[in-house]
Parts: structure tokens; sequence; C-alpha cells
């Protein structure tokens, strides 16, 4: 589907989706990086805002500009069930460096490698005894040794072509990565690494940390997403129902459901667009995420009800065992929900498939209105 923004015809002409406003966000994001690219002075970005405020959809569409070819992009995401481990944060960042050296043909010094694996067991290729240098317990020496290791290598990568960096959800980020990616942020200052980090304001206090660091030391600069207001909202709903005036009432109704956060805003506006009832009054935001759950078959609400017990994400093997159902059905009532933009597929390094919600607001929404009765769980 290809709306426009209005306003920003110009602007969103590129873009094959629906974007709107942002743009003094989305200037500040490509002021800075314009310095970065050119080799003036930038500061990275923290871009923070609550659930749904559309920090993502930013880096998205920041991302198009970037052209690949000429730096190398890394991106890393947090999950919550990962807050407790050690640099997990990191793993997924090391296993795309260990990528690159094989793309250019270049054998990493088997020292280093050696030494990073101590913290990045797949780092390491079977050569080597990899239960030497298994985590037996936090050795803050060794770590710090291993520490340096990585930052030097992620340099030295860096001197050869420009770096940026896009972390994810960083309110769940374990005190271990984080203290990497400052000490990253303090000895290349932007130089030949720019980094953008997106986190939920106010759930995490080592955000706050990292800002009042960053701008200290004038390395990070925070980009703080707001709720869309009421003009906002009404204009962002009537370019997303491609130009239909809404009428007074059904516009403040729109923006009381929603509040002016964009992720509420796609759901109404979506359920409204289905139902061609724009004429009439907007249904509450609960109803609408109620009637998408209605329309799923049983066994695909059985599984979303599953998964969002589970903090972030889940595997096939764990939702088999939970939910009882063959794999046939399993994998339709899967598909059913990506289909349906509910969850997401996602392929780890290591090969694994897992699923996780597509927006946290739903998850919370599938939460909250689940009873635990029988047959979810039996
Ligand atoms: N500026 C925008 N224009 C159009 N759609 C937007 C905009 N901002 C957000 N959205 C839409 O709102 C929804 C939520 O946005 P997004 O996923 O970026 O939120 P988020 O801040 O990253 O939330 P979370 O903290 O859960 O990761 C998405 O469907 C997204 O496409
Ligand atoms: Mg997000």
């Amino acid at each position: 589907m290809k709306e426009r923004t209005a306003a920003k015809k110009t602007e969103v002409e590129k873009l094959d989706y629906f974007f709107f406003g942002r743009d003094q966000e989305y200037n500040e994001l490509r002021m800075e990086f314009n310095a970065f690219r050119t080799g003036r002075k930038a500061q990275s970005l923290l871009i923070t805002g609550e659930a749904g405020i559309g920090k993502t959809a930013l880096v998205n569409r920041f991302i198009q500009e970037v052209d690949e070819s000429k730096c190398l992009v890394l991106r890393t995401s947090c999950f919550q069930a990962e807050e407790g481990f050690y640099y997990k944060a990191w793993d997924e960042l090391m296993n795309a460096v260990s990528k690159y050296y094989d793309h250019i043909g270049e054998s990493i010094p088997s020292a280093i490698r050696k030494m990073i694996g101590y913290l990045f067991p797949s780092f390491i290729s079977d050569e080597f005894e990899v239960q030497e240098y298994e985590f037996e317990k936090l050795d803050i020496i060794k770590n710090h040794v291993v520490e340096r290791a990585v930052l030097d290598l992620v340099q030295r990568i860096s001197d050869r072509i420009p770096m940026i960096i896009f972390v994810e959800d960083i309110h769940w980020m374990d005190r271990m990565s984080l203290a990497l990616f400052k000490s990253l942020l303090m000895k290349n200052k932007n130089k030949s690494i720019f980094m953008v980090f997106t986190g939920r304001k106010g759930e995490y206090d080592p955000i706050e940390k990292i800002a009042a660091e960053g701008s200290q030391y004038g390395t990070l600069r925070r980009i703080c997403l707001e709720r869309f207001s009421f003009d906002e909202t009404i204009a962002f709903a009537e370019t997303y129902l491609e130009g239909v005036a809404l009428k007074e009432g059904v516009k403040s109704q729109v923006f009381k459901e929603t509040d002016g956060n964009p992720f509420f805003m796609v759901e109404i506006l979506n359920h409204i667009r289905a139902n061609r009832s724009f004429q009439g009054l907007t249904p509450k935001m609960q109803d609408v995420l109620k009637s998408r759950m209605n329309l799923l078959s049983d066994s695909a609400k059985k599984i979303i009800n599953i998964v969002s017990v589970f903090f972030d994400k889940v595997t096939f093997d764990n939702l088999s065992e939970i939910s009882g159902l063959v794999d046939y059905d399993l994998t339709e009532a899967i598909e059913e929900l990506i289909n349906n933009d509910m969850l997401n597929e996602v392929v780890t390094d290591s090969g694994m498939i897992e699923y996780r919600f597509t927006h946290q607001k739903l998850r919370d929404f599938i939460y909250e209105s689940l009873s635990l009765s029988k047959d979810v769980f039996e």
C-alpha cells in the first residue's frame, strides 16, 4: 500500500511506505550523519520515547538514506529476556565483524580471536578448545583485556571503512554491553563509527546515564520523540486515509483514543479503513485490538496468547511443547500471525528461528487481556 504525505510530498516521494512528519528529528539525524560522513565533528544519537512512538520507524526511514556501499552498517537489538546475560547485545556485532573478515578474505589474528572467544564463544572456530574459554566466573581483569581487544578490532575495521552501528531497545541492554558501547563512544568519538541507539524513556536508568555522559563529552545527542499533537494526529490520519476529510467528532475521538501515539493511530486507522466506518463513531482502542484478535483462528489465538507470556521472543520448539499442536498446525498458526502482522520471524546467527511481537503495545494488550484459561495452557 503506497500512501503519500501531502505536506511532505517531495520528501516522501522516494519512500514506498507511509512515513509522516518527524521533520525536525529526521533533520537532526541527517545533520549529524552528514557531519560524520564528511569528517566533521559529529555526535552519535540516542532516540528515546515511549513504546510505539516511532523510534524504529524513524531509524528505518534514516537507514534508507545510508549508502551501504560506502560504509559498513551493523544492527543489533536488545531483548527483555536477555537483560541478565553479559555482553548479549554485542553477540550479533561480533558475528558481523567475523563475517566482515571472511568477506574481505582476511583472517583475524589468532591470538585476538582466542581472546575474544573468551567472551563470545561463537567467535572461535572448532580449531580451538572451546571449553578452555568458557565463562566460568566473572573475571574483571580478564574481561577488561578482552573488552580492549574487542574495541581494537572494531576500531581497526572502521579505519578501513566508516561504520554505522544501530542498536535497538537499549532499555533492555545488559550493563556490560552498555559499558562497552560507552567505551567505544569515548574511544572513537564518532570519528569513524557513528552510532544510533533507540530506547524507551524512563524505563531504565542507565539510559539517562549514557545520555548525560554523552552530552557532557559532546559524543552523544539525544532526540526525544513526543506524541503527535492534535493537528499532527489529524493530518497523519487524513493522509493515511488518502485524503479523506474527517468530521470534527471523529477527529476528536481519534485523538482521544490514540493520544497521538502512532502505534495506536495505525491500528485505529486500519480498522476505520477496513470497516469504512469513519463517518460514524470511532471504536475504542481496546475494541480495535480485540476485533483483530477475534479474526484469528483458534490455533492462532492460542499461539499468540502463549507468545505474550514470554518476555519477547520464543522458539518453534517452545511453542510446540506448550501448545501441544502438531507441527503442521503450529506452522499454519504462525503463518497466520505473521500474515496478520502480529508476529515477526527472526533467524538468529546460530540458525534458530524465533518469533516476537511486531509491537510491544500489542503484546501488552494481549498479555493484559489474557485470562489464564485452561485452553491456553492445556
Ligand atoms: N512517523 C511515522 N509515520 C508513519 N508511521 C509511523 C510513524 N512513526 C511510527 N509509525 C508507525 O507506528 C507503529 C509503531 O512505531 P515503532 O515500531 O517505530 O515504535 P517504537 O517507538 O520503535 O516502539 P517500541 O518501543 O515498541 O520499539 C509502526 O506501525 C510504525 O509504522
Ligand atoms: Mg522499536
